[in-house]
């Protein structure tokens, strides 16, 4: 039995994509991934990855689920083995003892952490000492301007200029070789295979969790040389995808907002001057995690890159993360300065909070670049830029943000608002349109080609069926029907369903929204095949695709599936008859040729 707080793990650690993507190229569409389907064989991708949802679906075989089911089918192993394979690559260790303690390579993660507090204050106590530190303590304070008290406070340290002194110094302390290896404070020599110093005649910035771990370091050189920066690899403890620099600080600051900056000095520089709902990313790009990380401590992100052409590209991308996990997203528009950091030296921290008043929407800030790339001047360019500026608003979920997103753009492209209205609803309707025509033909071609394999029943009370799958769609998306129907606010039972597989599944998510931990959709793989995990991520997929109104849905769907399953106890719908004579027919008739009858 995999203990409930190893899958939680796994799934806070992977990223769904990363995970498919070692299997399958995957490219971006939208928020989403696609590509080949590796589960049937196709020309054209529809096989589609959820990283808002954690999820992937086929809409051409079906196939579809979590992480772990992706890892059972690609692998042909069982939950436990896949859970067990995505666990080691991810470097989680499941407890196989009562103390559960989780290692690789032999080293536990505290043991990691032990080591780096203690290259940590051997850094620092080499920074506050004139004969080995003085040039670091003077680039830090003179020439980046920093207190005694801010270089205190974010622990900052000099690595001196030699290529043993840590690694001398660590050992004395018991830690071997092999282990400053593994923990990226030393590098390993090629010829020699022995263990040097990784940091030298570098300022030393430690990175800290938010439990107060030292979980790797970044070193500065202080002058021009390069690499700027060289930044610990991912060690046991720490994965930089999964990590911001002075979380540990913000996470008690940022209730209302957080700004996010791209650089170490950036974010050190803001909470000197008081501001301090400051992070940074570790010298990468932002990632899925860093997303839903910062949505587990704030609600509005202002995005703070630097305001060069590289700074501006990686705050879009950082707009799209950000936006697919609910954040509100902002933009800072600054100019004058290339970054934060010399933004405030140059102009002070009020003009700085001013710009954070004055930060830009997402909306805004893509609306702007649209805009930019465009001569409006000239009749045929300013369609394509209403074209595609309809087309983002098309993709947009709520009426109400719709609604004020046409009215912004109709003032900028000096437009009258029914025109675009009416672009963006007639974009809207081809989207579903095209959805519902990837739904239909994947329904028929898994009637024609199988049968419902994994839901039999369903072919007995069609009308049922479908307002059972309904039901189920919204059980998976929404905690607050699952608490409902928990809290018997919603009079639900499985009795109700008409067919064993829903009822099956609802009973299993009941059961897990009932559990100590609550429900969570992986734990559903222990019970359910791969199989029927696709299935349930097709019902998923589309009520996300087709809700937007999940109350009223809920009880309409409750009252049909009754209704309807009344009905049919009266009279046998002559429908049914036909599909269930069909699939009679299809299984006996024929052995594995494509369409058949
Ligand atoms: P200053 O130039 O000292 O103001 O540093 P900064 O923190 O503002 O850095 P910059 O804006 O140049 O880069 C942003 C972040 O990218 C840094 O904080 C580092 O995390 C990372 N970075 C920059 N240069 C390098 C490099 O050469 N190698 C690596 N691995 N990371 C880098
Ligand atoms: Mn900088």
């Amino acid at each position: 039995m995999i203990p409930r707080e190893t899958i939680d793990e796994i799934r806070a650690r992977c990223d769904i994509e990363e995970v498919i993507g070692q299997y399958v190229t995957l490219k971006r569409a939208g928020s989403n991934f696609s590509g080949l389907c590796p589960f049937h064989s196709e020309k054209t991708p529809s096989f589609t990855v959820f990283p808002a949802s954690n999820s992937f679906y086929c809409f051409g075989c079906g196939a579809g689920g979590d992480a772990i089911t992706f890892v059972r089918r690609a692998e042909n192993l069982d939950y436990v083995e896949a859970v067990e394979l995505l666990a080691k690559r991810v470097g989680v260790t499941i407890p196989q003892d009562s103390r559960g303690e989780r290692t690789r390579n032999g080293m536990t993660r505290q043991r990691v952490y032990d080591m780096n507090l203690a290259a940590a204050k051997f850094f620092r106590s080499c920074l506050f000492d004139p004969a080995i530190g003085g040039e670091g303590m003077r680039y830090l304070s003179e020439e980046r301007g920093l207190s005694g008290a801010v270089i205190k406070r974010f622990g900052l340290g000099f690595a001196p200029n030699s290529f043993g002194v840590l690694q001398r110094h660590m050992n004395s302390l018991g830690y071997s070789d092999g282990e400053l290896i593994e923990g990226f404070l030393c590098g390993k020599s090629q010829k020699t295979g022995k263990a040097y110093d990784y940091f030298r005649n570098r300022v030393i910035f430690p990175i800290i969790d938010t439990a107060g771990n030292v979980i790797a370091f970044g070193g500065r050189v202080m002058d021009d040389s390069k690499p700027k920066y060289l930044n610990s690899s991912d060690t046991p403890g720490f994965k930089k995808s999964r990590n911001l620099f002075a979380l540990n600080y913000a996470k008690n600051h940022c209730a209302e907002q957080m700004i996010l900056c791209e650089g170490y000095m950036d974010v050190i520089a803001l909470h000197a001057a008081g501001v301090e709902n400051a992070v940074a990313t570790l010298g990468t790009a932002i990632t899925q995690e860093q997303a839903r990380l910062l949505a587990k401590y704030t609600k509005k992100v202002i995005i703070s890159y630097d305001s060069d052409g590289a700074g501006q590209n990686a705050a879009a991308r950082a707009m799209r993360l950000l936006g697919e996990v609910g954040l509100e997203v902002r933009v800072l528009q600054m100019s004058g300065a290339k970054d934060p950091d010399e933004y405030i030296k140059k102009f002070g921290v009020e003009r700085f909070r001013k710009l954070l008043r004055d930060s830009r929407t997402g909306f805004e800030f893509r609306l702007n670049a649209i805009l930019a790339r465009h001569d409006l001047s000239d009749g045929s360019e300013k369609l394509r830029a209403c074209a595609e500026i309809c087309d983002m608003i098309a993709g947009v979920w709520s009426g109400v943000e719709r609604e004020v997103y046409i009215a912004a753009a109709a003032e900028k492209l000096g437009l009258g608002i029914e025109g675009i209205t009416s672009d963006v609803n007639r974009i809207r309707a081809g989207k579903l349109r095209e959805y519902r025509k990837k739904e239909a033909s994947e329904a028929q071609a898994s009637l024609r080609n199988y049968g419902d394999r994994v839901n039999p029943d369903s072919a007995r009370n069609l009308r049922a069926s479908a307002a059972e799958e309904t039901i189920l769609g919204l059980l998976l998306i929404y905690d607050e029907y699952r608490a409902l129907i928990a809290r018997g606010e919603i009079g639900l039972a499985a009795e109700d369903f008409c067919t064993e597989f829903g009822r099956r599944v609802f009973s299993e998510i009941m059961a897990l929204q009932r559990s100590e931990g609550g429900y969570l959709f992986e734990l559903l793989g222990q019970t359910l095949s791969p199989e029927e995990m696709g299935r349930l991520a097709r019902l998923e997929q589309k009520r996300r695709m087709l809700t937007e109104n999940g109350p009223a849905v809920l009880q309409t769907s409750i009252e049909t599936l009754r209704q309807s399953v009344r009905q049919e106890e009266e009279k046998q719908s002559s429908a049914a008859d036909f599909f269930a004579r069909k699939r009679e027919e299809m299984r006996g008739g024929q052995g594995k040729g494509p369409g058949g009858a």
